[in-house]
């Protein structure tokens, strides 16, 4: 789980994963499943995944009362993912739920996977934040109190900006994962998100794993970009 660079599979569907992956050989990659995918192929998309040798960030962003999230996370223990996310604006209990549904749907004696908590998404400013959300107090701050109260959940960690991966480690310890989207190398588009860092800063800044989705998905050889990406990320010197 450590030092991973996550590819986000953002494709509408199968054929297009399918097209998309032998360019990467036998390379053992993390893949993260969003909800366009996830929606378009249902789990058999996970179990496909996992049986090609890949580790699995199923990145479905629950967000709902507890009981529904804990039936929810024991389906989602069966598919074999090894990372799951909640929004941690729905609630410490609502995060415990999540948990005890994780640890119900696997098998005894099996590990389950990681659980981590959305704070503010990578593409909310503060602007957006105090306007939509009334959330009046600093994006770090709203971003650090969420990291607080999904690790007194018993969560494995947060998504967040690199940006606030340092800070985080300082309030809740650097044992606490930070996986960190909006990854883009010096000079490469933004898109739509607004809080961006290179792999190099992520790391400098302490984060345990990198998303990276349109760099690698939409570049036009994505071995060559997905390794430039992996080599400034693990500080490889070409
Ligand atoms: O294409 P790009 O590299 O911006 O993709 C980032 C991926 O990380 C997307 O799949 C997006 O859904 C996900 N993500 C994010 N910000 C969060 C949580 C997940 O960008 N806070």
């Amino acid at each position: 789980m450590n030092n991973s660079l996550i590819i986000a599979l953002d494709f509408p569907d199968k054929k297009k994963v399918e097209e998309f992956l032998p360019s990467f050989g036998n390379e053992k990659l993390f893949l993260k499943v969003g909800m366009e995918l996830f929606y378009a192929e249902g789990p058999s998309i996970v179990t496909y995944l996992k049986e090609q040798g890949h580790d699995v960030f199923l990145d479905l962003k629950l967000h709902d009362i507890p009981n529904t999230v804990k039936g929810g996370m024991r389906n989602l223990a069966r598919l074999g993912a090894d990372l799951v996310n909640v929004h941690a604006a729905g609630g410490r209990e609502m995060m415990e739920a999540a948990l005890e549904g994780l640890e119900a749907g696997v098998g005894v004696g099996e590990k389950r996977p990681f659980c981590i908590a959305v704070t503010q998404l990578t593409s909310t400013s503060e602007t957006q934040m105090s306007r939509d959300q009334l959330i009046t107090v600093s994006l770090e701050e709203s971003v650090c109190h969420y990291a607080s109260v999904a690790q007194q959940a018993g969560l494995d960690g947060v998504v967040c900006s690199a940006h606030e991966a340092k800070m985080i480690s300082e309030r809740v310890g650097e044992g606490f994962l930070k996986v960190t989207p909006g990854i883009r190398l010096a000079g490469g588009g933004a898109g739509d998100q607004k809080r961006v860092a290179t792999p190099k800063f992520a790391r400098g800044e302490g984060a345990s794993a990198i998303v990276v989705g349109r760099p690698i998905t939409q570049a036009e050889n994505p071995l060559e970009s997905y390794l430039a990406l992996k080599n400034e990320w693990e500080g490889v010197l070409l």
